[in-house]
């Protein structure tokens, strides 16, 4: 389908959306390999809405009973190792037997759009969690990753605001957002047992009523006893940012290529996009969200 070149990265366009065109084979593959099982969590996001630290919440609440906080998994190896992403996962094998030797529930990662999974897993009982984040800072997010992971070639980075340009037309990673968050927006309106939709800033103001949310939504709540010895407060604290752009293996271990794992972790703050974008900017976006997706009534 349709190639560009954003940012110097290719990209394709992918049943509708704008995929990075590395990942393309896996999406193939995923689309017609995947077997999915009544049991599976999905996290998806667009990239930089909090994929990493929602990863490390539903890995903490779902595995609460295998680890003890003092031997999470998180201190010694970061969220997108536990948590395998469907862009990233090769399906080479007919059966996927790494997958299938999983624990479960299993735990997966997308930033699909929910119009292009494939129908074995939307029609399934497994259940899918949502995050959704602030536009503009996304966006920062986004474009401040970008820079920092491909400082060693040799492009020019686009001006910020003819990256922005291209965002408002819808042209970014698993773009357009206005589709993106739609899909997932109705999916949990239609069939709010199997789609949760999340905010990041919700998620950031309080994150102990997030945990709980999360935990009952994928059918595994918090007892008394556990609320009563403070286990939700220790998960959270556990996955805050601070605590785990701390950890070593965050600030120095190796995501994938020269890409590091210290580049999830930037600043974690709601409103960061005032330091970068203008009022005029945000009033742009904003009138695009009313256009294409007023029903979410989701504002910036
Ligand atoms: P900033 O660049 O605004 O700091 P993703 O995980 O989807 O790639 O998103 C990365 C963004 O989430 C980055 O945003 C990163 O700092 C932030 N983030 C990572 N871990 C976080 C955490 N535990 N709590 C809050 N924000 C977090």
């Amino acid at each position: 389908e349709q190639q560009i070149n954003w940012y110097g990265r290719p990209m394709c366009l992918f049943q509708g959306f704008w995929c990075p065109s590395f990942t393309l084979r896996s999406l193939l593959c995923f689309q017609k390999k995947f077997k999915p099982h009544d049991t599976d969590i999905v996290l998806a996001s667009l990239p930089k809405a909090g994929t990493t630290w929602l990863k490390a919440l539903l890995f903490s609440i779902v595995n609460r009973h295998r680890f003890p906080i003092d031997q999470s998994p998180l201190l010694t190896t970061n969220p997108h190792r536990l948590v395998f992403s469907f862009e990233c996962v090769h399906f080479r094998h007919e059966d996927n037997p790494n997958l299938e030797n999983m624990n479960h529930p299993r735990l997966f990662s997308t930033h699909l759009a929910h119009q292009v999974l494939p129908n074995s897993l939307t029609n399934s009982k497994s259940k899918i969690v949502y995050v959704h984040r602030n536009l503009l800072d996304r966006f920062i997010s986004d474009r401040k990753f970008f820079l920092k992971t491909n400082q060693e070639t040799d492009f020019e980075p686009l001006p910020v605001e003819e990256a922005f340009d291209m965002f408002c037309k819808g042209i970014h990673s698993f773009g357009p957002f206005w589709e993106h968050i739609l899909g997932y927006w109705k999916a949990s309106l239609e069939n709010p047992d199997r789609v949760l939709f999340l905010k990041y800033e919700d998620v950031k103001r309080d994150p102990i009523s997030s945990a709980v949310k999360i935990a009952e939504f994928v059918g595994m709540p918090f007892s008394e006893e556990e609320e009563k010895r403070g286990l939700i407060g220790e998960i959270s604290e556990l996955c805050s940012f601070e605590k785990m752009k701390n950890l070593e293996v965050n600030k120095s271990g190796i995501h994938r290529g020269s890409i590091e794992n210290s580049s999830f972790f930037r600043k974690g703050e709601i409103g960061d996009w005032k330091n970068h974008l203008s009022p005029e900017m945000a009033e742009r976006l904003q009138q695009i969200m009313d256009e294409k997706m007023s029903e979410c009534g989701l504002m910036l």
